[in-house]
């Protein structure tokens, strides 16, 4: 990590903040860092060696640089780089892009129809040569769009022990509920695998998802998937179009693919930050009406590959189960996932989204109202937990908003919540503080609870020493 030690900035080189810093670091080492200040979005995993650090690094200028046609892009594709999707509020999040699904409903006996043969379900919305632009056929009845998701955290969903998974299948308390694992042979090899990423439940490791990613967002072929997208299935066409011979990807001077740079970035990004970390009013409320009981939280990663990733606590928010969601489903069959069905989406990072479910049909509002609007699209197997929402008084309705804003948020960011620790929240977090023997104690929903990195319920001298690592400058 870089190092974040205080700058020698105005603001710390002033006389009247001086003392409490240097009071600050003395108490720090003496009472020892009750906890470390979480990663922040964005940031790689802690624990990493100096050689994974630079893979990281290298990795995430990859993840966001534009593919030449020469190195593979198109001749179809929605985009040129994984980061011009993947974007808000760092490089690796989440984005307002949505990719189009499209199909033909089912009918009478007729099922829903993929539309394969004309480059469905996915269409690829751009192209490096007019005359090869893909369309929505006409045939199609359905046609859906699907928001982009963040990548943090995506190494260590990979590292959840399938039993984990498979348990959850196995133990569904809820009312009603009859989730699915989706079940993936990765295309790089190795045994089947219970999906943990995309909106109906895509491939089931980083490395498997960059691969499909490449191809199906970029058209950029590779020795697992060698075969180029056809402009809507006209292959005609697409040899007008593919000067580039197959596969695309090939190794670099180090010997490592573009698709492995990048698995190599989205693996080892850290877990979205959640501040403050427990005692929120809303989060039993959300236990007790069943939202816990898809979107469970708790999750000890086993052995990877990479060690940091082994052995963490995480706290994803999801059950990775495919339900039914009735009237909220997207209307498109994907492989075993019907038209009603959807994985429950990890709720971890919500803080900064301002557009909700697949689509990113809950927008618009205020992060509360938004909320509000996700959760009254449940149904199906939801439709229990919803109706409890509903019937919640006003207050506890907010309180649940208010947890699920604390799913992203890190620490000290509090006054402008614009991903950086500056001045404006040292001022606000300093006004909290009130000595090493509060007075009055503030409580996890207050927003002073963000300057209080150990949860004693005050900001005192063991958080001025966190502030000062935390500082991201101003
Ligand atoms: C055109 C925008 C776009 C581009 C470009 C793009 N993505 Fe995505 N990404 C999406 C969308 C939309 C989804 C959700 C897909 C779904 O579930 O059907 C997604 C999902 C993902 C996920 C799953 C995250 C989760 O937890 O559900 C990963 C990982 C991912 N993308 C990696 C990549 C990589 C790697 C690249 C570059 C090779 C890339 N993406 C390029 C839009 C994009
Ligand atoms: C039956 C399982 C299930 C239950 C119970 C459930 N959810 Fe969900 N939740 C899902 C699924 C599946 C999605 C993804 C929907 C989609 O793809 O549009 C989702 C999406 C969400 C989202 C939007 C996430 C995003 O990234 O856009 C929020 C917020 C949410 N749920 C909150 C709740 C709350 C609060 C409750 C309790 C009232 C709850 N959920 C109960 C399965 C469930």
């Amino acid at each position: 990590m870089t190092p974040r030690l205080s700058r020698p900035s105005g603001l710390f080189r002033s006389t009247r903040f001086l003392g409490f810093t240097a009071l600050g670091l003395a108490l720090t080492t003496t009472l020892g860092s009750a906890q470390n200040v979480q990663r922040r979005m964005g940031e790689p995993v802690p624990g990493l060696n100096q050689f994974q650090r630079d893979l990281f690094e290298a990795g995430k200028v990859l993840f966001a640089d534009n593919l030449d046609v020469l190195d593979g892009l198109g001749p179809i594709m929605n985009d040129v780089s994984c980061g011009a999707c993947h974007n808000i509020p760092v490089v690796g999040g989440w984005g307002t892009n949505s990719v189009t699904r499209f199909g033909k409903a089912a009918t009478g006996s007729a099922p829903f129809d993929p539309l394969a043969a004309l480059g469905g379900t996915l269409l690829q919305s751009q192209t490096i040569d007019p005359p090869c632009a893909e369309v929505v056929p006409p045939e199609a009845d359905v046609v859906a769009q699907r928001i982009t998701p963040i990548c943090f955290g995506a190494g260590l969903l990979e590292a959840i022990p399938e039993g984990a998974i498979q348990q959850n299948e196995l133990d569904q308390p809820g009312f009603g509920l009859n989730g699915v694992r989706r079940m993936f042979d990765p295309i790089e090899g190795g045994p089947a695998k219970a999906s943990r990423f995309g909106w109906k439940g895509g491939p089931s490791t980083v490395l498997s998802f960059s691969i499909d990613a490449s191809l199906m967002e970029m058209g950029m072929t590779s020795v697992f998937l060698p075969n180029e997208q056809a402009p809507n299935g006209d292959t005609a066409l697409l040899a007008l179009c593919d000067a580039v011979a197959d596969p695309e990807d090939g190794p670099d001077a180090a010997g490592f693919t573009r698709i492995e740079r990048i698995t190599h970035f989205q693996a080892m990004l850290a877990a979205p930050p959640q501040t403050p970390r427990n005692g929120m009013t809303g989060q039993p409320i959300f236990a007790s009406i069943g939202c816990a009981d898809c979107h469970r939280p708790h999750y000890m990663t086993g052995p990877h590959a990479i060690g940091a990733l082994s052995g963490r606590h995480i706290r994803p928010y999801s059950d990775f189960l495919i339900h039914d969601m009735g009237s909220g489903g997207d209307g498109i069959v994907d492989g075993p996932v019907s038209e009603t069905q959807h994985m429950t989406r990890a709720l971890w990072g919500l803080n900064m989204r301002t557009s909700l479910m697949h689509d990113g049909s809950a927008s618009g509002g205020t992060f509360a109202q938004n909320i509000d609007m996700a959760i009254n699209m449940h149904d199906g197997e939801a439709a229990a937990s919803r109706i409890a929402y509903q019937a919640l008084p006003l207050a506890d309705q907010n309180a649940i908003a208010k947890f699920l804003r604390s799913l992203g948020q890190a620490e000290f960011d509090l006054v402008d919540e614009d991903h950086d620790v500056d001045e404006f929240d040292w001022f606000f977090c300093l006004q909290q503080f009130n000595g090493p023997f509060p007075a009055v104690a503030h409580t996890a929903d207050d927003v002073g609870a963000l300057c209080d990195l150990d949860q004693d319920g005050d900001f005192d001298l063991v958080e001025f020493g966190a502030f000062q690592r935390a500082f991201t400058g101003q």
